[in-house]
């Protein structure tokens, strides 16, 4: 394991049970839970959720799907699996790397990023992953905060970056969108809001 995910690991096992609490919040709710919705629309049969943290997608799935969770944090699955259950969800959670997923060649119906690309150091290789393990034409989505594409606002991003990095190994300034079409992703629809800030791709892996 690299140093940066080491401390990855580290940010995300020290509180899970708060990270949860903030991000069940009324604010975070308004903020992220219509797109949340949108991300349970896309998914189907066998989801592959990377990132799975504590599992704050999975009430927004359809019922009849079957969730596997990889996260490189055991506390915040240890809090997903938990919560999962406590949705009336089947979730089956797994400790892996998302840059290098122990997981065989195209067995998923579709792949969900939620809020885990800012976080993950080498993105790209994420992305890879998942087009490797989706069966070809799977719905892959992301839910991601990004660098706007308002400059203004991307500056703004840029200016807070080295602190979010430096505290939360969470970067603020990623091109998101072109790391998904660089990656293997046919991109179908890109839902921008908060001045930019987030983004709800949807596309499909690519075969081959
Ligand atoms: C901001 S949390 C998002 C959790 C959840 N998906 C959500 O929507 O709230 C980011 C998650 O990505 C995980 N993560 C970061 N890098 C990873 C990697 N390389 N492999 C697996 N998980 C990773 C972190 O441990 C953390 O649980």
């Amino acid at each position: 394991m690299t140093d940066r995910l080491r401390k990855v690991r580290r940010i995300y096992d020290h509180d899970p049970d708060a990270y949860h609490r903030a991000m069940s919040s009324r604010f975070t709710e308004w903020m992220l839970g219509g797109r949340r919705r949108k991300v349970g629309e896309t998914v189907r049969g066998l989801v592959l959720d990377v990132g799975f943290g504590t599992g704050l997608s999975v009430p927004y799935y359809p019922a009849d799907v079957h969730v596997v969770g990889i996260d490189v944090s055991s506390k915040m699955l240890e809090v997903g699996r938990r919560f999962a259950r406590s949705s009336g969800r089947n979730a089956d959670v797994l400790v892996m790397d998302a840059e290098h997923l122990a997981l065989p060649d195209h067995v998923f119906d579709s792949v969900a990023f939620n809020l885990c690309l800012c976080t993950i150091p080498n993105p790209e290789a994420a992305i890879r992953e998942g087009v490797r393990v989706a069966k070809p034409g799977a719905p892959m989505v992301f839910l991601e905060h990004v660098r706007s594409h308002l400059l203004p606002v991307a500056l703004l991003e840029e200016a807070v970056n080295p602190a979010m990095v430096a505290l939360q190994a969470d970067h603020m300034n990623r091109r998101t969108a072109d790391f998904v079409r660089r990656s293997g992703v046919e991109v179908l629809s890109i839902d921008r809001w908060f001045a930019g800030m987030f983004n709800l791709i949807v596309g499909r892996a690519q075969s081959g």
